[in-house]
C-alpha cells in the first residue's frame, strides 16, 4: 500500500473550528483562470450558483442544473490544491426531499471532488442537512436573502425588515446550526441582525451584504473585480479588470486593424 498522502486542503471541520477566531476569507470562482489565483488566499472557494448570471448570461440562478455545477466544480477542484471548494446545490437538486438532496450532493461530491456542498433555506431544510451531515456530506446553509427563492421574495432585495422577518431568519440559522452544518452564509441583512445570528449559532457566519458583524465574508469574484456592469450597492470594486481587458482588446484590434502588429511576435519561426 502506498504512503498516505497528508491532506493539504482545508476541510470543512476545520473551517467550522474558526468560529470567533480570524475571520475567514472566501470568494466565489468558477473556472481554471481564476479559482488558482484565489487558491492559496481563501481559506474556502464557493462554485457559486451565480455562475449561471455572471458567467452565463442568465436572469436568475434559478436556471442553474446539476451539470452545470458538476462542470464548473470539477474546473475548480483541478486547478486548486489548497481551499476547501464548497459547490452549491442548484435549484430543483435537493427540495423535494432528503434523499433528493443526498443523491444529488453524493454526485457532485463524487464527480467534482469538492469538499462540501451549499443549500439554501433555515427551518425547512433543517431534517434534510441533518440527514446529509450524517451521511458523511459537509453541508453550508445559506440564510436571509436566499437567491434561489427570488421569486418568492419578489426580487434580490435585503431581508429581515420586520420583527417577524428578523426572528424568522434567526430561527432558520439557528436551526441549521443544530442540524449540523458546518458554516451559515448570511446574506442581505443589516448589521444588528447579523450579529445577532453569528451571537446565537455555534458555527461560523459568512456574510454577503451582512457587515462585518460576521465570522467571515464572501463575495462574488466577478462583482469585486470589476467584471460585471451592475453590482449590488454593498459590494466594493477591488479591481478593474473589466477596463483593464476592454484596453487590452482595444490595441490589439487596433494594431490588427491597421495591420501593425508586430509580425514577429505573430508568427511561428522555422525548427532548427
Ligand atoms: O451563488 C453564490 O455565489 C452564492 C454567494 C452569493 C454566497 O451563494
Amino acid at each position: 500500500m502506498s504512503a498516505e498522502k497528508p491532506l493539504r486542503r482545508r476541510t470543512a471541520p476545520a473551517i467550522r473550528a474558526m468560529k470567533g477566531g480570524q475571520p475567514i476569507v472566501s470568494l466565489t470562482a468558477y473556472n481554471a483562470a481564476f479559482a488558482p489565483l484565489v487558491d492559496p488566499l481563501c481559506d474556502f472557494i464557493l462554485v457559486g450558483d451565480s455562475l449561471g448570471m455572471v458567467e452565463h448570461g442568465m436572469e436568475s440562478t434559478v436556471e442553474v442544473d446539476l451539470d452545470l455545477m458538476i462542470a464548473h466544480g470539477r474546473a475548480v477542484v483541478r486547478s486548486t490544491t489548497e481551499a476547501l471548494i464548497v459547490v452549491d446545490l442548484p435549484f430543483g437538486a435537493y427540495e423535494a426531499s432528503r434523499e433528493q438532496a443526498f443523491s444529488s450532493a453524493a454526485r457532485v461530491m463524487a464527480e467534482t471532488g469538492c469538499g462540501a456542498v451549499k443549500l439554501e433555506g433555515g427551518v425547512a431544510m433543517a431534517e434534510t442537512i441533518a440527514f446529509l451531515a450524517s451521511r458523511g456530506i459537509p453541508v453550508m446553509a445559506h440564510v436571509g436573502l436566499t437567491p434561489q427563492a427570488v421569486n418568492m421574495l419578489g426580487g434580490f432585495k435585503s431581508q429581515g425588515h420586520d420583527e417577524a422577518a428578523r426572528r424568522k431568519i434567526v430561527a432558520d440559522a439557528v436551526a441549521v446550526a443544530e442540524a449540523g452544518a458546518f458554516a451559515v452564509v448570511v446574506e442581505g441583512v443589516v448589521a444588528p441582525l447579523a450579529a445577532e445570528i453569528t451571537g446565537a449559532v455555534a458555527i461560523p457566519t459568512i456574510g454577503i451584504g451582512a457587515s462585518s458583524a460576521c465570522d467571515g465574508q464572501i463575495l462574488v469574484i466577478n462583482d469585486m473585480l470589476g467584471l460585471t456592469p451592475r453590482v449590488p450597492k454593498f459590494v466594493k470594486r477591488y479591481g478593474a479588470i473589466g477596463e483593464a481587458v476592454s484596453e487590452a482588446v482595444k490595441a490589439y484590434a487596433a494594431e490588427v486593424r491597421q495591420r501593425s502588429f508586430p509580425a514577429e511576435e505573430h508568427t511561428y519561426k522555422p525548427r532548427g
